[in-house]
């Protein structure tokens, strides 16, 4: 990102613990002296059951008026002609790459999820006697979060292509296509069946670099991985496209914690760092996830890692390590 005038952050809170970690990680951005304009956007299922729409078409012009969006989390009505917002986002704003890094003190792998198709194809049809969900993978779509994965493993060790291209043919297509890209740019790639790799994942994570694969796979195998480092609350994402960004913990509302100031505020701050680096702000990212770092660490925790500190004490712990090394 470039030139002068301040960029501008839609701001989507949500519902649940979405709020609650929201509020930390805009106080963390400011400790860490981000600068950019905030919208505030209310959509998703509060906002639902106020009028009957999760977002307007209104709501996706703001949003699309801005440079990126930082999103706490929402929660899926429970209306059976619903379709999730957070997936028209996806489609809408062209998100493809789904960018899930993993890391702990002896694991460090990120995981690129297709983000636009697949069995997210939106290409359903319901009854009773028989339902269906066509399942979508093109060589367009197949080549292009290649690429971005391949961006990634050209820093890295290495590239997994996780597929099923045992009993799916649409998985052949992804297969063939990502391993392609990957001998063009001389990456160094493996490929692995999506049961082996949940088997791996759990038995031997440090094998994994980079792994690339299709939209659902990726969504359930990074939920595994959020487990194997120790909570879904500790884990970010970036939802990159060609123009815009959306920033997001990978967890969701988490209905059975809400309001109990108890949520893990790490995923959503270190999903603000990695907004950070898409703004161009790489040595800001670097800081909050320095202070990160320093304040789990220390033992700062909420209850999913065992720890006893509430989503305030270690939001606070961040920010005062932020202060204490300011100008560093
Ligand atoms: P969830 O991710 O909300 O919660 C799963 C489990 O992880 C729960 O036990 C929860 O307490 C725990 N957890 C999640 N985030 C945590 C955090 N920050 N700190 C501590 N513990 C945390 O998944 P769910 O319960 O299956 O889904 C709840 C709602 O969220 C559903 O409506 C679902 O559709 C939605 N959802 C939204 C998103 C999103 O907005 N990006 C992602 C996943 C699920
Ligand atoms: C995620 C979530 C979403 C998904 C849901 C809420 C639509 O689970 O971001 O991982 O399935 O992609
Ligand atoms: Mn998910």
């Amino acid at each position: 990102m470039s030139g002068g005038r301040a960029k501008k952050v839609a701001v989507i809170a949500g519902d649940g613990i979405g709020p609650e970690v929201m509020e930390s990680a805009l106080a963390v951005l400011d400790a860490a002296g981000a600068e950019f304009e905030r919208i505030p956007v209310e959509i998703g299922f509060g906002r639902w059951k106020r009028t009957g729409q999760a977002m307007t078409e209104d709501d996706l012009e703001t949003i699309k008026e801005c440079d990126c969006i930082l999103f706490g989390a929402i929660a899926t009505p429970p209306d059976p002609g619903y379709r999730s917002v957070l997936l028209r986002l996806r489609r809408e704003l062209d998100l493809y790459a789904n960018i899930r890094p993993f890391r702990s003190r002896d694991l460090d792998f990120i995981i690129v999820r297709e983000n636009t198709e697949g069995l997210y194809s939106g290409l359903e049809e319901e009854s009773e006697a028989e339902s269906r969900t066509v399942r979508v993978i093109t060589r367009c779509g197949s080549e292009r979060i290649a690429e971005k994965a391949c961006d990634l493993a050209a820093w890295r060790k290495k590239l997994t292509i996780v597929h099923k291209a045992n009993v799916l043919r649409s998985d052949r297509l992804f297969l063939r296509t990502c391993r392609a890209v990957a001998e063009r740019r001389k990456v160094p790639a493996e490929d692995m069946l999506v049961d082996a790799a949940a088997y791996n994942l759990v038995v031997k994570p440090q094998r994994f670099d980079v792994m690339v694969t299709t939209n659902l796979f990726g969504d359930i195998l990074s939920d595994e991985a959020a487990g194997i480092i120790g909570s879904l609350g500790l884990c970010a994402s970036a939802n990159i496209g060609e123009r815009w960004a959306l920033f997001e913990p990978i967890h969701g509302s988490a209905p059975d914690i809400a309001g109990k100031g108890i949520a893990n505020p790490v995923g959503a701050i270190r999903s603000a760092a990695m907004m950070m680096e898409w703004l161009g702000e790489a040595q800001k990212a670097r800081r909050i996830e320095g202070a990160v770092q320093w304040a789990l660490e220390q033992g700062r925790k909420t209850p999913d890692l065992g720890g006893s500190c509430g989503t305030e004490e270690v939001t606070w712990a961040i920010i005062g390590y932020l202060k204490r090394k300011e100008g560093c």
